[in-house]
């Protein structure tokens, strides 16, 4: 087995080694003070830590792996816990290696446009970093204010604008990496084009803690765009936000959102989470669309919208706080369902031509397995990317996402877009990813990880 028993001597001597490494106090080994590490934002996925490690810098993030590798004990990297798939929260005796102490951010680089920052830095600091020079970040997410830069590409986080500036892929520019036995990669300082060897940032930016840790990363800036016009689209049903969405893309160069949403989370937004609805009229899907640009992009949207048949009723806001508010309908659906119990959060993609198709199958799909079960479905509609969130079943109980996340397959998709495999999925990967694919990933594991430490027991099942 490779995690040490908390109790057995051979634990406690990591434990007073690793105090040695970091100091005493940023070793958490009282349960109470582990347990906000050791449970996902979920709370389906939960484990138990031999000690919770909090190094300061990447000098003790190797120092930490070394020691860890050396005793043939798990290590399980963490940022802000904002994971949904248990890739962030220890199984059974892992050292959890909170990152949250990296927070060093430099300089914005106005001729390259770009900054770095430490693991630990949250999205929210790297946006209000990048704006305070007039410049923005690519990547934005509602959990902004916990989500951290290694945590993002740890999962290659998407979220919110990805139609517009691609996924955290797109915006790693360089990384410095501490690798499973102590070693260090540094590639920070570099050209933007760089086709020097293979491309470890990319290696790594997705791969869920598995490979390396990230302690740095240079990541990639964009114009900050001081004007925008959100709307939420009432419209008849799936098929027709899809192709509305469709010809906004073609249209509007501004757009940098386009979010899909149905009734029954709207009603929970509203009586969990303060939400107020967009209209009077009830639709069969909510669609929300944000432009932005250096000029108000309102007269654009309008033109735009101005000739379709199929709306049901629209809410149109460009001042700052109405813009938050039709945002909030969105934002707000995980934390109402959250309030409802204990959900199973699958986060598949489909070919955007079979979003409606999924949308009409998943609850059937849903309900053949657990009958009693509800399905609230929301997402990243240009991205063919839907969170399918089932209320019902217990935490161990996997038939709906294998349901679900079969009929994703089914429909030409996959089983993940942007949170990632974690512990939740493993048992589905190489249903996406064939056999020579899956041992060309687990070949890549093994060479960098032959102790096989890091995050055991995600993407791969242990042993
Ligand atoms: C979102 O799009 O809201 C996030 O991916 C989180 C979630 O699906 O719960
Ligand atoms: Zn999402």
């Amino acid at each position: 087995m490779l995690s040490q028993p908390a109790e057995s001597p051979s634990a406690r001597g990591v434990i007073d080694a690793l105090r040695r490494l970091v100091g005493e106090s940023h070793v958490l080994v009282d349960p109470a003070e582990r347990a906000g590490h050791e449970i996902d934002w979920t709370g389906r996925f939960q484990g138990r830590a031999l000690a919770v490690v909090r190094p300061a810098d990447a000098g003790e993030v190797r120092a930490v792996l070394r020691l860890c590798n050396e005793a043939g004990i798990g290590v399980v990297p963490q940022g802000g816990n904002t994971g949904l798939v248990g890739g962030g929260v220890p199984r059974d005796g892992e050292v959890v290696l909170s990152l949250l102490r990296l927070r060093d951010i430099g300089p914005i680089d106005p001729v390259a446009a770009e900054v770095t920052a430490g693991a630990g830095v949250t999205l929210g600091d790297v946006q209000r970093h990048a704006a305070a020079a007039g410049w923005a970040f690519g990547v934005d997410l509602a959990s902004r204010s916990a989500a951290t830069v290694g945590g993002m590409i740890a999962t290659n986080a998407g979220g919110l604008n990805v139609l517009r500036h691609g996924p955290m892929a797109a915006q790693v520019l360089g990384v410095e990496l501490a690798l499973a036995d102590g070693g260090h990669i540094e590639r920070i300082a570099a050209p933007h084009k760089d086709t020097a060897g293979y491309d470890l940032a990319a290696l790594v930016t997705g791969s869920e803690g598995t490979l390396a840790v990230v302690t740095r990363a240079r990541l990639r800036l964009v114009p900050r765009m001081t004007a925008r016009a959100v709307a939420v689209i009432g419209l008849p049903d799936t098929a027709a936000a899809v192709s509305l969405v469709g010809r906004l893309q073609a249209r509007l160069p501004s757009l940098v959102a386009a979010e899909l949403f149905f009734e029954p989370g709207v009603e929970l937004v509203v009586r969990h989470a303060a939400g107020r609805r967009p209209f009077e009229a009830i639709a069969g899907a909510y669609l929300l669309v944000e432009c932005a640009d250096l000029a108000s992009p309102l007269d654009d949207l309008a033109a735009a919208l101005s000739d379709e048949p199929s709306i049901v009723d629209i809410a149109v806001a460009t001042g700052a706080s109405d813009r938050l508010g039709l945002w909030h309908l969105r934002e707000a659906h995980p934390e109402a369902i959250a309030r409802e119990g204990v959900p199973h959060k699958l986060d598949i993609a489909v070919p955007t031509g079979r979003l409606a198709d999924f949308v009409a199958m998943v609850g059937p799909a849903v309900a053949a397995v657990v009958p009693a079960a509800r399905v609230h479905v929301y997402g990243h509609v240009a991205d063919g990317n839907l969170h399918v969130n089932v209320l019902g079943p217990g935490p161990l109980d996997d038939a709906v996402d294998d349901a679900v996340l079969r009929l994703a397959i089914e429909l030409g998709g996959t089983i993940s877009a942007e949170h990632g495999i974690g512990v939740a999925k493993v048992a589905w990967l190489s249903l996406v990813r064939g056999a020579d694919d899956t041992a060309a990933m687990a070949a890549i594991k093994r060479a960098l990880d032959p102790r096989g430490i890091l995050n055991p027991g995600v993407l791969f099942p242990v042993g």
